[in-house]
């Protein structure tokens, strides 16, 4: 198999993958969907119902939190790009088995080596433990940041868990607040940073910096 160029390229060399058993239970493979070109690249765990159907990642109920809480950033999902860990649908979205992360992992990979992102979004602890490979508890570093390969990994809640816990919906809400103004540093053109923020402070692992803001 050639090396993709494009993400179209390794979305139709992935299209018909029965690297794992989801493949045979699959309605439709969910590669991703989004701007190819983005700076910030959201990594969910896998597709659900509503996504093993249609084909496209977060189009369910947390799909419509996610848009919101991008939104409330001044961000449209076309600005971005959205991909999940697994890119076929667990049966009764039961967690991702390790040979199933391990099967799936490449494509995402590649997929973040094509799109050469600035910062790739971990939403909940599945994501998060992929890209850092390395057990991590999401309610110890999400808001925080780590550097992985070259990109800034900033790992969140997942919008599902917000669904129906108002005390960790505020933790996201409050995540998405620290991502902008992460990005609003991060940014040239944007102004300079007040002095609370460049003096950003604690660490919170030894590749991580925490933002100060929780
Ligand atoms: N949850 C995910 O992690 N991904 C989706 O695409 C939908 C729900």
């Amino acid at each position: 198999m050639t090396d993709p160029n494009t993400l179209e390229q390794l979305h139709l060399q992935t299209e018909e993958c029965l690297k794992c058993a989801l493949g045979e239970s699959r309605t439709n493979l969910v590669f991703g969907h989004g701007n190819a070109d983005a700076d910030i690249v959201f990594i969910g765990e896998a597709p659900g119902f509503n996504e093993d159907k249609q084909g496209v990642p977060f189009v369910g109920a947390a799909g419509k939190l996610l848009t919101e809480l991008l939104a409330g950033i001044g961000m449209d999902r076309e600005d971005v790009y959205i991909a999940n860990v697994l890119k076929c649908r667990p049966p009764g979205n039961r967690d991702p088995l390790p040979e199933e992360v391990a099967a799936c992992k490449p494509v995402l990979f590649e997929q973040l080596a094509i799109i050469n992102p600035k910062v790739v979004v971990t939403l909940g602890a599945h994501a998060t433990r992929t890209i850092l490979g390395r057990d991590v508890s999401i309610s110890k570093v999400h808001g925080t940041t780590f550097q992985v390969d070259g990109y800034t990994v900033f790992p969140i809640y997942h919008p599902a868990a917000a669904l129906y816990a108002r005390a960790t919906k505020e933790l996201l809400e409050e995540d998405f607040r620290a991502l902008k103004e992460f990005l609003a540093a991060d940014d040239p053109a944007a102004p300079a940073k007040r002095p609370a923020e460049a003096t950003a402070g604690e660490t919170a692992g030894e590749d991580s910096t925490q933002l100060g803001l929780f």
